[in-house]
């Protein structure tokens, strides 16, 4: 992953403690409304993918164990992962693009629901995604992949050759020259793996996602609510399709991009199919970007109008997030795919412990207080969560105090040590794993493979009950904790 060139090394620290009492008195332990249902305490399990579900999608014993194991925790709420609405495959991906995937699904509530003794509400984020190719082997894209165009001839001047004699050529050539020869995209394609954007209106599926999109986000909604879900988070953070019609870069002409308006109306039209189908009963909102943070995206003064949007209407929540895209991502080895979080804006959505002067906690604390500021000015009492960085009950308590949000999110900290805010309520703060930022669980993700954290993968390896990773040199839970008897 890409760090800031300052590299100042920052320890998370407790923060004061509070006693049960305190903890009992706070903001955060207490309830908030989520439109129709209510969180017992304002903290918050963001989305994370552990790579856990089967290559075709479906729930297995070890997503029932990792959502367990947080919901021993109790907190407020857990999202479940980013789950892709379309029936294709996608790997070890969780989905919910068919009525198959309910059953799996409905398994994964009721453990959550007995696992957190009824006091943790269950969300799933639903997500969409384009195609992104591997980065190809350069003499297979040249020779295969590359379609060859009287541009290429132009180029290389060589206005009656073949193709065969243009592959041959460009084959020839120093990647100086190839980077004169190639247009942009076929550059990117050679370097990055062929990536499809919302703008290529010239292939009909990226043309026709306004029409497919609100359906599919809506049935994909229907089978959360058969599940049991108690709310569904709409992705429309991060590289994937609903952010990049979101994104300052969609220049898109056919009134779903370029303008303020356009750039919002399929994410509207999308929570308007959603609502119509799955009615009032459950909470819905979506996780979108304060800032994107690469040059040309979306800033703050924009994300205003989207939260604004959102609330205004109807969303039962707002959940930030910033950057992760694929705009600014490090080029992968050939054979892999680009990974949205290995960029500045990657550092932006995970950061490390090695920063700016800015550090890695709380980063998008400022941006999101602007953005609740303005839904509040409007009149608007939605619920904003804020996520980076959180790992102590003094942050937490802060911002809530300071209305930079009204739920704290905690994925990493939670990662660390799901029972963190347990062990917060109960007053048994000192004994809380502090997360140490080092991003050993996102260099996993990236990779995917199984996502465990390094401070509790190694614990316990010779007791025959750990379930561990495929390799058998990870646990796949953090080891589990019970409050002492007095407590
Ligand atoms: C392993 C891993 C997987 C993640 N997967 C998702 C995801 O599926 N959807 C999402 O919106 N964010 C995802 N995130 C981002 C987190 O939800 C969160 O925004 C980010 O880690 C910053 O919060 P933190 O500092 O509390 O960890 C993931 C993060 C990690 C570490
Ligand atoms: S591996 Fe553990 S300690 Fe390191 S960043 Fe991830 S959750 Fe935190």
């Amino acid at each position: 992953m890409w760090k800031p060139p300052q590299r100042i090394d920052f320890r998370p620290t407790r923060g004061r403690i509070p006693t049960r009492a305190e903890a009992a008195a706070s903001r955060l332990f207490s309830p908030v409304a989520l439109g129709p249902i209510s969180l017992a305490q304002r903290t918050w399990v963001p989305a994370m993918v552990p790579w856990r579900a089967t290559e075709d999608g479906f729930v297995t014993e070890a997503v029932l164990d990792w959502y367990a194991r947080f919901a021993r925790g109790e907190p407020g709420a857990i999202v479940i992962e980013a789950t892709g609405i379309r029936d294709v495959p996608s790997g070890p991906l969780l989905r919910i693009g068919h009525d198959r995937f309910i059953p799996g699904l409905a398994k994964l509530v009721e453990t959550v629901r007995r696992e957190s003794r009824g006091r943790t509400k269950l969300l799933i984020q639903v997500l969409d995604f384009l195609a992104i190719r591997r980065r190809p082997d350069a003499d297979k894209f040249l020779d295969r992949f590359l379609a060859i165009t009287d541009a290429h001839r132009k180029a290389l001047a060589m206005p009656t050759a073949t193709e065969a004699e243009i592959r041959a050529r460009l084959a020839t050539l120093a990647p100086a020259d190839l980077a004169r020869i190639l247009a942009p995209r076929e550059l990117e394609a050679l370097r990055y793996g062929a990536r499809e954007r919302v703008t290529d209106t010239h292939l009909a599926h990226i043309r026709d996602l306004p029409r497919v999109l609100p359906e599919t986000f809506a049935a994909a909604a229907r089978r959360a609510r058969a599940a049991g879900f108690d709310g569904v988070e709409l992705h429309y953070a991060h590289a994937y399709t609903m952010a990049s019609f979101l994104s300052a870069t969609n220049t898109r002409e056919d009134g779903y991009g370029t303008t303020i308006e356009g750039r919002l109306r399929l994410p509207l039209e999308v929570y308007a199919a959603v609502r119509a189908e799955t009615g009032r009963d459950i909470a819905l909102g979506c996780r979108f970007l304060a800032e994107e943070c690469i040059p040309g995206g979306t800033q703050l003064p924009d994300a205003v109008q989207f939260g604004l949007a959102f609330a205004r209407a109807g969303m039962d929540f707002l959940s930030t997030s910033r950057g992760g895209k694929f705009d600014d991502a490090k080029q992968p080895g050939i054979g892999e795919a680009a990974y949205p979080y290995t960029g500045p804006s990657g550092y932006e959505c995970m950061p490390h412990h090695l920063s700016d002067e800015r550090g890695p906690f709380g980063r998008n604390a400022a941006p999101t207080a602007s953005i609740r500021a303005a839904i509040r000015a409007a009149g608007l009492e939605t619920p904003v969560v804020c996520t980076g960085g959180i790992h102590n009950f003094e942050t937490a308590e802060r911002m809530l105090a300071e209305g930079v949000c009204d739920i704290a999110g905690a994925a990493r900290q939670a990662l660390a040590d799901p029972d963190w805010t347990r062990k917060t309520a109960l007053g048994l703060g000192a004994q809380v794993r502090l997360c140490e930022y080092t991003n050993y669980c996102e260099g996993l993700d990236q990779k995917h493979k199984t996502v465990t954290c390094k401070l509790w993968d190694r614990v316990g390896l010779d007791d025959p009950a750990v379930k561990r990773t495929a390799d058998g040199k990870r646990r796949m839970t953090a080891p589990d904790w019970s409050p002492p008897a007095a407590a």
